[in-house]
């Protein structure tokens, strides 16, 4: 079935919807007036956010996807719905990933392709599935991370895919140039979303309490970014000022001190 005016209204896609980021993305698009269409894992979140939604902002259509975005029959089951409505794109926040934080001997196989494919795969499949059905304009946020700048010891594949979406993200958008779609890449450094985030900042100390930023904050400056076109943004000025003053430390040492940190650390969060 077509949409009424689907050329003319503005969709949005977010990922991760459900979580703290992807919520204060919800919030920030509803405020601009933005069609929302909203994936996550739990359907029962998905409900739960699409009713506050209807009750807070009567007039946007809010609709639903229950998808495992690492699954690829899960992905290309929520494109073909998505297409069959024939929407078109204005926005895509590509928000929803997976940090996973142990050794590599700790996974199973079955963890390593979830946080990949979670992280990386999925973002890359839906920029292509949102440039094939894009509005006039379309704008693209790929939600990386200033853990992605560096190798991590015991956060390796996270920082790995978190750095290859920024590397991916910087090239499309290069790909992009004249056709009317931007693409930024967004990376923030602690966020205070879920509980053991928040104790992981207090834990940090003054640190914490500088570099952290509101899921809200990263949102708005997210949204902002794209709209120029922004090719990637560290948010925070402290973690802008982290990455300016330490990128001539040796790599190894660099390391070293990162394995000493984050190896007492275990999460396995999804
Ligand atoms: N929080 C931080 O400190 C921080 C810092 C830098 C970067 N980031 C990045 O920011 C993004 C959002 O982080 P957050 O703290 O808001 O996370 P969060 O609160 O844990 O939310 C994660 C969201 O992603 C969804 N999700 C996870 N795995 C999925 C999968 N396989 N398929 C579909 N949906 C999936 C979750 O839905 P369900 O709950 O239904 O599974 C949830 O909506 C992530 O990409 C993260 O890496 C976070």
């Amino acid at each position: 079935m077509e949409i009424k005016g689907a050329e003319t209204t503005k969709y949005a896609l977010v990922t991760g919807a459900t979580g703290g980021l992807g919520k204060a993305f919800v919030e920030a698009l509803a405020g601009r007036g933005y069609h929302l269409l909203l994936t996550g894992r739990s359907e029962q979140k998905l409900l739960d956010l699409q009713s506050e939604l209807k009750e807070k902002y009567p007039e946007l259509s809010t609709r639903i996807y229950p998808a495992d975005l690492s699954s690829g029959a899960d992905r290309y089951a929520m494109m073909s719905k998505i297409a069959g409505e024939r929407i078109k794109f204005s926005l895509l926040a590509n928000v929803a990933g997976a940090d996973i934080q142990k050794g590599l001997t700790e996974y199973t196989q079955e963890k390593i392709a979830f946080q990949c494919r979670a992280n990386f795969e999925a973002a890359v499949s839906l920029c292509h599935f949102a440039i094939e059905n894009k509005a006039e304009r379309l704008e693209i946020v790929n939600v990386s991370s200033v853990s992605g700048i560096y190798p991590m010891p015991y956060f390796a594949i996270y920082s790995a895919t978190k750095g290859a979406l920024t590397s991916f993200s910087q090239s499309l958008r290069e790909e992009m140039k004249g056709k009317n779609v931007a693409v930024t890449a967004i990376l923030p450094g602690a966020m205070p979303t879920r509980e053991d985030i928040k104790e992981q900042i207090k834990g940090q100390g003054l640190w914490g309490k500088l570099a952290a930023k509101t899921p809200q904050e990263v949102a708005e400056v997210s949204l902002k970014a794209v709209k120029k076109n922004k090719r990637k943004v560290i948010v925070g000025f402290w973690n802008k000022v982290m990455r300016a003053t330490t990128w001539w430390i040796p790599t190894a040492w660099r390391m070293r001190f990162i394995a000493k940190r984050w190896s007492k650390i275990s999460k396995d969060a999804f």
